[in-house]
This record gives structure tokens, C-alpha cells and sequence, in this order.
């Protein structure tokens, strides 16, 4: 019954491997680096390239919960086909991908497999938000553009939890989920959440698209990568902002809202070695 993890070091993957112990379920965690990933006590750790499925070990391997993206500037794997060709090859019988945002040649073999697949779409992650934890701490602000968009953020625990389940308890072969939070906040509504959380006044400044694009640049971002974020939050697609029951279809609760996320992760906001 193992399942294998890829992105298992990531916000979502990391989530998935907790909810898959949690299930009693043996894990397979695949990273690019052993040496510097960090697993709960039970993982199986191995080292494995998505961009190059022959290094990926799939023996004895029953499900599989795969990414649409690869490398840290999160390009389309374009490896897509030929993995999904090795997972049927091994007798894995269970698959979950995670949407990135667009059709991917993954998801497009995986849907036309024979596996027991299931699409996980979620949409903008609760812990994008860590990326004002630095400003918050230092000088009490966020500074992000766009400030009406709302966005109906999903828990990554739930992207986890509902992962797990469909790879574990099975039951929801060829079927797609949107997986958001229960309500679509704006910035200023998520920053007043995560003050309220934390009991200290949070000021929101509004910066123009050029700004923000040079602070991601500032922060290390690819270009592509803070271009995809920009014109997502400025074009926001309806999938973006719509709250949908995709987390409690799966689960039978209601997802977690963004205020018990930033009660949670507190610590992250108030000090540098806080929660994550
Ligand atoms: N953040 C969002 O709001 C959002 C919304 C919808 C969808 N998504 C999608 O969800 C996925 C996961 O996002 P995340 O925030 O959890 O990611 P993340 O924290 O940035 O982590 C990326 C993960 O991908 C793995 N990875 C990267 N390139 C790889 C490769 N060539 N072979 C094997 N593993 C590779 C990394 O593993 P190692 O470094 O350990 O090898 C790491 O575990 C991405 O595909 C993203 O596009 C994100």
C-alpha cells in the first residue's frame, strides 16, 4: 500500500505526507536532495527527478500523488506522458496531480490512463501568505498590489488531507476537485486576519504592478515565475476567487478558513523561528 510523494519537501506535499501517516498509510517521500530534505519518523526518503522518470523508484508503489510543475522556477513538466507510462508500468493503481493553474501535458496523460486518477485543483495556497512574514516582523506591513482581488485560499492541510484520502480510501477514480477555502477574502481582509491572530496592528500599502514585480525580483523570484503571480492576481480567473465544496465532497467537513490557518502559523508572523 505505499504511496509515492513527489513534491513531498513542498507546502502541498509536505501536507500530504502527514495526512498519509496519519492514515496508517506507508510513505515514499521523493526529493531531488536526501541530504537536505526533512521527513516525520516512518518515510521512506529516495532520490528522484520528475523531469527524468527512469530515476523515479516505483516498486512495490500502489499510488502516486504527482506534480504538473518542475525546478524552482515551477516550469510545465513536459516529462508528463512518459511518467505516467512508467506508473502504469509498475501496477500503480491510483494517481492524484496537482493543477498548476492551466492544462499540462501531465494531467492529460493521466486522464487518459487507466489509472484511478483524480485532479486536485487548488487555488492560491493560505501559506503564500508567509511571503509578508519578513515585513511583518520587522516593520509591521504588507505591501501588495491589487488590493480588491479577492481570492478564496485553500488550507495546504486540506490539499493534504484530501489527497490522502483519495489515495488511501480510494473512490473518486476520474473525478476533478477544486479544492479552495470557505470564503474569498481580499488582501486587506487576509492582512486583518493574520493581525487579528497574531494581536498587533498590521498597516496594508498598496503597491502598483511595477513595484511588486521589482520586490519579487528583489526577493529572488524568476522573472516568470513573479510575471505568472502578477497577471493571475490582476486577471484573476473566476476558479480563482469562487469558494467551492471540492474540500468537504471529499472529506464531509468544511474546509478551514484562513483565520484558523493564521492562528496556526502565528509564530511565523511575531518571530524568525516561528511555526511554519
Ligand atoms: N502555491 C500555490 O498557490 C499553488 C496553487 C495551485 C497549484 N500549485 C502547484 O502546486 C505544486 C506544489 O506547490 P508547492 O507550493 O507545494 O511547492 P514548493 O513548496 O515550491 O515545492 C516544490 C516541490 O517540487 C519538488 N520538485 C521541483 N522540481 C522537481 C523535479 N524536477 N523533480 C522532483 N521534484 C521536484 C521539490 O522537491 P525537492 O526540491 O525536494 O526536489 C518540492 O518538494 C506546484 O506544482 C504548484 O504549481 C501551487
Amino acid at each position: 500500500m505505499t504511496i509515492l510523494v513527489a513534491g513531498a519537501t513542498g507546502n502541498a506535499g509536505a501536507q500530504v505526507v502527514r495526512e498519509l501517516l496519519a492514515l496508517g498509510s506507508p510513505v515514499r517521500a521523493l526529493t531531488r536532495n536526501a541530504a537536505a530534505a526533512r521527513f516525520p519518523a516512518g518515510v521512506e526518503v529516495v532520490e528522484g527527478d520528475l523531469t527524468r522518470p527512469e530515476t523515479i523508484p516505483l516498486e512495490g508503489v500502489t499510488g502516486v500523488h504527482l506534480l504538473a510543475t518542475a525546478g524552482d522556477d515551477y516550469a510545465e513538466l513536459t516529462t508528463g506522458p512518459e511518467l505516467v507510462a512508467r506508473v502504469e508500468k509498475a501496477g500503480v493503481r491510483r494517481a492524484t496531480v496537482l493543477w498548476s493553474g492551466s492544462p499540462s501535458p501531465l494531467e492529460e496523460a493521466v486522464t487518459a490512463s487507466a489509472l484511478e486518477w483524480t485532479v486536485l485543483r487548488p487555488v492560491d495556497f493560505m501559506s503564500n501568505t508567509l511571503v509578508w512574514a519578513e515585513s511583518v516582523r520587522r516593520e509591521g506591513v504588507v505591501r501588495e498590489p491589487f488590493a480588491s482581488s479577492r481570492s478564496a485560499l485553500v488550507h495546504e492541510g486540506d490539499i493534504g488531507a484530501v489527497a490522502a484520502a483519495v489515495l488511501v480510501r480510494g473512490g473518486h477514480g476520474g473525478r476533478t476537485y477544486t479544492l479552495t477555502g470557505p470564503e474569498a477574502l481580499t488582501v486587506p481582509q487576509q492582512v486583518a486576519t493574520i493581525s487579528a491572530a497574531i494581536g498587533r496592528e498590521i498597516r496594508y500599502v498598496e503597491l502598483t504592478e511595477a513595484q511588486a514585480r521589482e520586490e519579487m525580483l528583489a526577493q529572488g523570484r524568476p522573472p516568470e515565475v513573479a510575471d505568472f503571480l502578477l497577471r493571475w492576481r490582476r486577471d484573476m480567473p473566476a476558479v480563482g476567487y469562487t469558494v467551492d465544496r471540492g474540500v468537504e465532497d471529499v472529506l464531509g467537513r468544511p474546509a478551514r478558513s484562513f483565520a484558523s490557518w493564521a492562528r496556526e502559523r502565528a509564530g511565523s508572523f511575531v518571530s524568525a523561528g516561528g511555526t511554519r
